[in-house]
Order: C-alpha cells, then sequence, then structure tokens
C-alpha cells in the first residue's frame, strides 16, 4: 500500500459503536476509491476493536469489493461441495471463483447462488476446513421487506463468560466442524463423515492479529468434542452454544441497501433471521482466506 494513492484520507474516518456486544459503523470511507496506508490502518484498528464493521450508502462493483477486500489479504476461493451435497450448495450464476451470492433468487428455477431461503443459524464461515476464511465481506444489492438481519455475536465475551471449570477441562480440547450444507440442522457426527467437509479446531483459539482468546464454536457445524464421550460431549456443547448465543453478545444488522459489512470469523459468530420467502434477497459476498488456528 502506498500512500501515493492517498485518496482516502485517514482524518474522514469516524467510527460509532452500534452496540454494546460489537459492531461499529464506518463513515467518511467511499470504498470505490483506494485506500491509503493511513486508512488502511484506521479501518484496521477499528475492526480488531468491533469485530463487525458497517459502511452505509455504498455503491461497491464486484471489482471495488474484491479491491477493497484485498486490502486485507489474499482473497478466498468459493469452496466446492461434495458431489452428493452439490445441490444444496451451489448457483447456477456462480461465475467468479473470488465471488459468492447469497440469494433465494431462481431461474427458471434454478438458484443462481447459495444459502436460499429462511433461518440460519450461528456459525463460522468454512469453520469446516483447516484454514477458515479470516474476513467475510457482504454487499446487500437486493432485500426483501423485511428479516433477513444478520447477526453477530462476540466471541471473545463468549469466551470471557465461560466458567473457570469449564475452561480448565477443555483446556487443549479441539471440537469437530462439518459441513452439510444445512442451514438451520445441526450436522451429524455419527456415521462415515468421510465424504463431507470437516476439520477439528481448537475449542479456545487465540487470535493471531490480537491475541485475545476466543470461544471457537458454533450451533450448525461444531458437532463433537474430541476426547470425551458422547454424552459428555454434547452436554458441554449445548452450554458453549447458549454461551455463544447469549442476547447481549449480539449485535443484529438490520439491512439496508447499499450496506457493505465485513466481519472477522475468528472472533465472531453470525446467524441470519428468517424473512418473506416470495421476496427476492441478494447480497455479494467475499473472503479473505484464513490460515491455521491454535489455542
Ligand atoms: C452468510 O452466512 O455468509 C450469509 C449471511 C446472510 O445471509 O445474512
Amino acid at each position: 500500500m502506498q500512500d501515493a494513492i492517498d485518496t482516502q484520507a485517514a482524518a474522514d474516518i469516524r467510527v460509532t459503536p452500534l452496540s454494546p456486544a460489537c459492531g461499529a459503523a464506518i463513515s467518511g470511507v467511499d470504498l470505490t476509491k483506494p485506500l491509503s496506508a493511513s486508512a488502511f490502518r484506521a479501518i484496521k484498528a477499528a475492526w480488531d476493536k468491533h469485530l463487525v464493521l458497517v459502511f452505509r450508502g455504498q455503491q461497491v462493483s464486484q471489482d471495488d469489493q474484491l479491491r477493497f477486500a484485498s486490502y486485507f489479504g489474499d482473497l478466498g476461493s468459493r469452496k466446492k461441495a461434495p458431489e452428493a451435497l452439490r445441490a444444496r450448495a451451489e448457483g447456477v450464476q456462480q461465475d467468479h471463483e473470488k465471488v459468492l451470492l447469497v440469494t433465494n433468487i431462481k431461474v427458471d428455477g434454478q438458484p443462481i447462488g447459495a444459502f436460499g431461503d429462511g433461518e440460519f443459524w450461528f456459525h463460522i464461515d468454512s469453520g469446516y476446513s483447516a484454514r477458515p476464511y479470516k474476513y467475510t465481506f457482504l454487499y446487500a444489492l437486493e432485500l426483501p421487506s423485511r428479516g433477513g438481519n444478520t447477526m453477530f455475536s462476540n466471541m471473545y465475551k463468549a469466551y470471557e463468560a465461560v466458567p473457570a471449570e469449564l475452561k480448565e477441562k477443555l483446556k487443549g480440547k479441539k471440537a469437530l466442524h462439518i459441513h452439510e450444507y444445512n442451514r438451520a440442522k445441526q450436522a451429524s457426527s455419527s456415521g462415515d463423515i468421510s465424504g463431507i467437509p470437516h476439520y477439528s479446531h481448537p475449542v479456545f483459539v487465540t487470535h493471531p492479529d490480537t491475541g485475545r482468546k476466543t470461544l471457537f464454536v458454533d450451533r450448525l457445524m461444531t458437532t463433537r468434542i474430541e476426547g470425551l464421550d458422547e454424552q459428555e460431549s454434547a452436554a458441554i456443547l449445548d452450554r458453549l452454544y447458549a454461551i455463544g448465543e447469549r442476547r447481549e453478545f449480539i449485535f443484529e444488522h438490520e439491512w439496508k441497501l447499499g450496506d457493505f459489512l465485513m466481519w472477522d470469523n475468528r472472533c465472531t459468530i453470525h446467524a441470519r433471521t428468517d424473512f418473506p420467502k416470495e421476496e427476492r434477497r441478494l447480497l455479494r459476498r467475499c473472503t479473505v482466506e484464513g490460515e491455521p488456528l491454535h489455542e
């Protein structure tokens, strides 16, 4: 990044917290313009502090979105679902390998993107892979008249709320994350999962940038704590899901057209509320590639 292309100055940037849990609105930034090094640093500092950033009233082309996201790392490629699960996952108009259309729109009965209708339980984007995406960037193009809000939970706060005895018990433990390409049905670790994307990560992860501990567990995909018997694992996971989904840790974003959101997948989980399935919802997503996570 060079200050010579300093068209977006840090001095213009304003950060307004949106909830006591997490989330901040950033104003004074036009995402179509190149960022100066100082503007980049100001946005990154706000991101590390607030975990979810909201830029309102943006007019962002696909190229603008990819260029902006790439300031924060290598762009993530869309993950291909295994053949057996493909019908749940892929739309027909997904022509750029770094872009995912998050939408319920169908053309000639075929979904043009992913994640369709309805509620989407709390999850971590690509938490089932060895290198979960660091960041996700989502831009609103078409919205329903109500619902379809995206909720974010602050998993630093969740970690802090885990009782000391549980922290001690789970020290050094890993949990299995499985992606069955469902949105409101917990993945199952029973049976043969060799053909289903899955990966084990530490239950508690140290965020590589901030050095803070976070609870790395979600209701949709985290299905089993390794080294515990099935019943105990299920009982503890229920406690952890409930901590991660405490209302006081959640910021709920009500989308407006032109909203551009970015969140950190290492320290948040996110979910979507239901919306009328006969109404169209279309958002453009890209990501930044992740790295192995450690306790
Ligand atoms: C996602 O989980 O990446 C999409 C969230 C949404 O549709 O609001």
